[in-house]
């Protein structure tokens, strides 16, 4: 069993990783409601994502004898205004999602559970991927920010790796 605190801990991160999924989903209607075929594509597949990670945890905490907690989910943004600044959003709540993470490692080594210790590593690993995937994004939409052209080109790298690739 876990103790309350890990396990409230636990359940802010279901509740994070649920925010992330309807987020991702936002975006990607706002994708294309500017004809961003491609972007729309990229987030939908990643907000199913996100409830895999959301799914994993609520799992553990049930499968640990606790009781996980769906609490109030707050609203995503709706819009942006322009494709730079929402993926400097995005990338910005992935950093977010990995300082929770490393909060909740630091928090089970100090209180010697290992067991949460060793399950949240999978989440060390997939912010790591993450991270890098939308820097990636944030990188090359910087260096086309102010040309219209840039964007499509970008909307098809999104298009192309999100049919590529299942990682996140
Ligand atoms: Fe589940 Fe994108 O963090």
């Amino acid at each position: 069993m876990l103790s309350e605190k890990i396990s409230k801990m636990l359940n802010d991160q279901v509740n994070l990783e649920f925010y992330s999924s309807n987020m991702y989903l936002q975006i990607s209607a706002w994708c294309s409601s500017k004809g961003l075929e491609g972007g729309s594509h990229f987030f939908y597949k990643h907000s199913k994502e996100e409830l895999d990670h959301m799914y994993k945890l609520f799992n553990y905490i049930n499968d640990s004898g606790n009781i996980a907690i769906i609490g109030k989910i707050e609203e995503p943004p709706k819009s942006f205004s322009d494709f730079y600044s929402m993926i400097e959003k995005v990338y910005k709540h992935e950093q977010h999602v990995t300082k929770q993470i490393t909060t909740l490692i630091d928090y089970c080594l100090s209180n010697k559970d290992y067991t949460t210790f060793n399950f949240l590593q999978w989440y060390v690993s997939e912010q790591h991927e993450e991270e890098k995937l939308i820097k990636g994004i944030l990188d090359k939409s910087l260096m086309v920010q102010k040309e219209h052209i840039g964007i499509y080109m970008i909307d098809k790298y999104l298009s192309k790796i999100s049919r590529d690739t299942t990682s996140s």
